[in-house]
């Protein structure tokens, strides 16, 4: 009988350990020696793709082109480059068909197809199913499939590139030609801060581990949990700053990551001047696929903007694409924060439209891609205001914090990204929402593109 019991018990130690081990079966990879304890955290440098034929006045201080900010973190990379693209694009044209526009894609291409000549691992984590472009890539990198539809029902919708584990971009731009050219994008480059890229590491090497995977797993190794969270966010050598990353959904959150929408909270509450916000679509709705279509309401975005506004007099700004696919209740969210200020004393929200002749083509020509929000002493960065994308698209966000308001300090990050937003802001392609009669043009104007382009699909 003791020996029965002690059979028993030893099967059931067996099941357990293999249960244990089948759970814990997520491991980040080798990260290149560089610890929490000797990353450094050094430099940020704002980039932007301002299409030609928009007029735009750049000041060459703030501003570094998109591709030659691209360049030149290739350029450093040694060891590893690692992407998240949500789009692969950069090579769908022949030159001789297009104009040179789509020349710069193709130059980003080769030098990524060229990377592995020059002993650099390229890595590649991608929710697309049948991406061309991919497809040639995959014989000089690694691509590993993120199956988004069995995990969320959403896409992999984050935008970043880590170079040797020390320099990052993060940013509105894709891996598609449209983002070198046609399209008007920001982020940013960080260049020798290992720390933050540890971390961006770790979000990759989560994406990385769910390959072809079509469940979440509950335990998950130490080389994917975060870093840096919301309370003891990283410090930067950069006047005072911190930063943290922030990813979303939920369910795609491992240990002590924040969400993606506290870090709006976060970056909304601590504002006590202005917040400025500069985003594609803006729209407080969830829509969900699954066994047909719900949509339902979601009011985090708005309701911290309302609370801002109202009760502690900051002022905001908000500046909304306005393009083929911007969703025709926009302006009836958009006029509905606009009216909140009706007849308050102290209390300024300015909505604007950001448009560029008729965007209703393929090329999305002049579309104001940027996602980003700048308030007087922090920066997030990249996330439409969209519920969808919080709820079911994976993405990450990048906040970059100041102790002090920005007015004490000399030229920084938010500096230069708040004189990019009121640049725009100030445009002739910014156009506010005036009176009934004009957002009633506007909206039947949007109700025959979509028309349109709903007959052409
Ligand atoms: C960081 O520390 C690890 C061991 O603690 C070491 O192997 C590695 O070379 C160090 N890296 C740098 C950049 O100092
Ligand atoms: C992704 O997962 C869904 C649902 O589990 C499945 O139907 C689909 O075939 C998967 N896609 C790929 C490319 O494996
Ligand atoms: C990064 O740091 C190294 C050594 O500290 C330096 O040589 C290099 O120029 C820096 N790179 C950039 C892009 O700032
Ligand atoms: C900046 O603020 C953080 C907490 O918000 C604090 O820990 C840090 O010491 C401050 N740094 C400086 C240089 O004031
Ligand atoms: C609202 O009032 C506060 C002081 O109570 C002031 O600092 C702020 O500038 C005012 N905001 C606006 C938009 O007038
Ligand atoms: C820090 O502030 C000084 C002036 O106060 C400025 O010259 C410098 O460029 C700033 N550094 C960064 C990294 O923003």
């Amino acid at each position: 009988q003791k020996c029965i019991a002690i059979f028993a018990l030893l099967c059931c130690f067996a099941v357990l350990v293999a249960l244990i081990f089948s759970s814990v079966d997520i491991w980040g990879d080798d990260e290149d020696g560089i610890t929490e304890d000797n990353c450094s955290r050094d430099c940020i440098v704002l980039v932007e793709n301002i299409p030609d034929d928009l007029f735009l006045p750049v000041t060459g201080r703030t501003h570094l082109p998109l591709s030659a900010g691209f360049h030149t973190l290739l350029d450093q990379a040694k060891h590893s480059v690692e992407v998240v693209s949500p789009v692969w694009d950069l090579n769908s044209w022949d030159l001789e068909t297009m104009p040179s526009t789509a020349k710069q894609g193709q130059l980003l291409f080769q030098r990524l197809l060229n990377l592995k000549s020059r002993g650099v691992k390229l890595k590649i984590a991608s929710s697309l199913t049948n991406s061309a472009e991919l497809k040639t890539l995959a014989a000089h990198a690694e691509v590993h499939f993120v199956n988004m539809t069995a995990l969320t029902r959403g896409g992999l919708h984050s935008s970043f590139i880590i170079v040797d584990r020390k320099h990052i971009y993060i940013g509105s731009a894709d891996m598609d030609w449209r983002s070198l050219s046609k399209r008007k994008e920001l982020g940013v480059v960080v260049y020798n801060c290992s720390c933050l890229a540890l971390d961006f590491h770790r979000v990759f090497s989560f994406y990385w581990q769910l390959h072809e995977r079509d469940y979440i797993p509950s335990i998950w190794s130490k080389r994917v949990t975060a870093l840096y969270g919301k309370n003891d966010a990283l410090e930067l050598q950069l006047n005072a700053s911190h930063a943290t990353v922030y990813t979303s959904p939920e369910v795609l959150c491992p240990k002590d990551r924040t969400r993606d929408v506290e870090a709006i909270y976060q970056v909304v509450q601590s504002a006590k001047t202005f917040i400025f916000i500069s985003v594609t679509d803006y729209l407080p709705l969830v829509n969900r696929r699954f066994r047909g279509t719900s949509v339902t309401y979601w009011s985090p975005i708005d309701e911290v903007i309302r609370e801002a506004v109202v009760l502690r007099g900051v002022r905001v700004r908000l500046l909304i694409s306005f393009w083929k696919k911007t969703h025709p209740l926009t302006f009836n969210f958009a006029t509905s924060l606009k009216s909140l200020c009706m007849q308050l004393h102290n209390c300024s929200l300015e909505v604007r439209f950001f448009s560029h002749r008729e965007q209703n083509d393929d090329i999305q020509h002049g579309l104001n891609h940027n996602k980003y929000m700048v308030t007087d002493n922090a920066l997030y960065i990249n996330h439409d205001w969209v519920g969808s994308d919080f709820a079911v698209n994976a993405g990450v966000g990048l906040v970059v914090q100041m102790n002090n308001s920005l007015k004490d300090r000399g030229a920084t990050i938010l500096e230069h990204v708040k004189a990019a937003f009121e640049r725009d802001w100030r445009s002739r392609y910014a156009k506010s929402l005036q009176g009934s009669k004009d957002h009633q043009g506007k909206y039947r104007n949007l109700q025959q593109v979509k028309i349109h382009t709903e007959t052409k699909e």
